[in-house]
């Protein structure tokens, strides 16, 4: 195992020339199992496109500050690094960083971010000599951050001096000796890792899904009728508390969000209570960005009270006639906004198992559904096994025997952590 291997770096593109070579960067440090993201200034697109980045890493590539479904994005790139790596740096990008400029995305991230910070000044030789560019170096160093020092070559420039960009396999070499020498610094495991899903939790470094952030649904939603009623539904959030404690022993950093449940939190994992389907869905969006994978069995829902009444509804006529409108559909809204992040989604049936659930399926573009027939002998609410066929994006079904609700969520973390690698 490399020392970079689950470790996540922040790779920063400036606008130079040598912007190209870092894809070879990134490329080397994802196979040595980091999880790279890349944030381009605007100039670095015009050497190489974002897509790239994207393809090689297999992560979304932000430029722009206010790109519409980042809404704090210099705030939850800062957070999630533990390296940024900024290659090339131009003499521009030097002297924002060394002053405290933030005008666009990657320079208020270095502003914003505490994580330590490895620079690669690349340009022109007459620019790197200048005593500007030299003044602003000494600044970056005396703050701690490291320099890689230029190479000797041609320049694009067609002079032959200092300011090239080192080779990319010496860049990673640097990048793998700081994490040696910082890993050699902690105890070994388990290991304290940042949360990015709130406060910091122990996690054993050396499990399968060890570095994955994982959002578990769970219970029933609770739509309000006035402010002592409501209307839920059977689910006691058995299956979903189940999921969250196998993934949480798979080593996954587990965010649980649960409805009405009857269950107690698992301990050491993220618990978030919530009551309604619009409530749920807000608390998952809110970390969706940073997670890598969602599995949603929360029942959740189908509608809402239209007019929920301010105060206790009194006894009047013989009827009463509750008028209810749509709540929002979140692992479909979840499919739509779909990047890098695996969906495993539940579909609870009691007729037509298999058709409903493949439909369900592909309509909320999941990688998995979990179907089950929740009218079957020992499957459904209340109960503590459950019936299972799983269906694949590829079509692939497995059905599987009934089994207790713990075995089942961890046959269900199994094929997750497949999909992973
Ligand atoms: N789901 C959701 N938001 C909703 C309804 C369902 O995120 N408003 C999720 C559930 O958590 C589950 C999957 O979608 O993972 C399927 O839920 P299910 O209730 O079986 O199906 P629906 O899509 O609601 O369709 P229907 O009720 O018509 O069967």
């Amino acid at each position: 195992m490399s020392a970079t291997t689950g470790k996540n770096i922040l790779i920063g593109v400036t606008g130079g020339i040598a912007a190209y070579k870092v894809v070879e960067v990134a490329s080397r440090l994802k196979k040595s199992g980091a999880n790279v993201r890349v944030v381009m200034t605007k100039n670095a697109t015009e050497f190489i496109s974002p897509k790239t980045f994207r393809e090689i890493t297999g992560n979304p590539v932000a430029v722009k500050m206010f790109a519409e479904k980042e809404h704090v994005a210099h705030i939850t790139l800062a957070d999630f690094a533990d390296l940024v790596l900024i290659a090339p740096a131009t003499a521009n990008f030097l002297a924002k960083a060394a002053h405290g400029i933030a005008d666009d995305l990657l320079s208020t991230t270095i502003l914003a971010t505490t994580a330590p910070k490895i620079f690669c000044p690349s340009m022109n030789t007459n620019m790197l000599e200048n005593p500007a560019t030299q003044e602003n170096l000494n600044i970056l160093k005396s703050r701690g951050i490291k320099i890689i020092d230029s190479a000797s070559g041609l320049l694009a420039c067609g002079v032959t001096g200092k300011g090239r960009l080192p080779e990319p396999v010496e860049i990673c070499k640097f990048v793998e000796n700081f994490f040696a020498e910082q890993n050699s610094r902690q105890p070994e495991k388990p290991v304290e890792v940042s949360a990015g899903f709130g406060e910091v939790l122990t996690i054993e470094e050396k499990l399968p899904l060890a570095g994955k952030k994982i959002i578990v649904t769970a219970g029933g939603t609770m739509e309000p009728i006035d402010p002592v009623r409501y209307i839920c539904n059977r689910s006691t959030g058995k299956m979903g508390f189940e999921i969250a404690k196998a993934a949480k022993n798979h080593g996954a950093e587990v965010l649980l969000i649960s409805g009405n449940s009857t269950q107690t939190p698992p301990e050491n994992l993220h618990f978030q209570k919530v009551e309604s389907a619009e409530e749920m869905r807000r608390a998952v969006l809110a970390e969706y960005e940073v997670c890598d994978a969602v599995i949603m069995s929360a029942a959740v829902s189908d509608y809402r009270v239209k007019n929920v009444a301010a105060q206790k509804i009194k006894k009047s006529d013989e009827t009463l006639t509750l008028e209810l409108v749509k709540n929002p559909d979140i692992l479909k809204e979840l499919g739509k906004l779909k990047e890098k992040q695996i969906l495993i989604g539940f579909a609870a049936e009691t007729e037509n198992l298999l058709e409903y659930a493949e439909r369900k399926l592909r309509e909320k573009n999941l990688d998995m559904i979990v179907a089950n027939d929740v009218a079957a002998e020992g499957a459904g609410f209340a109960v503590n096994t459950n019936i299972a066929s799983f269906i694949h994006r590829d079509g692939k079904r497995e059905d599987l025997p009934k089994m207790s609700k713990s075995e089942l969520a961890e046959q269900i973390v199994r094929r997750l952590e497949e999909k992973f690698f």
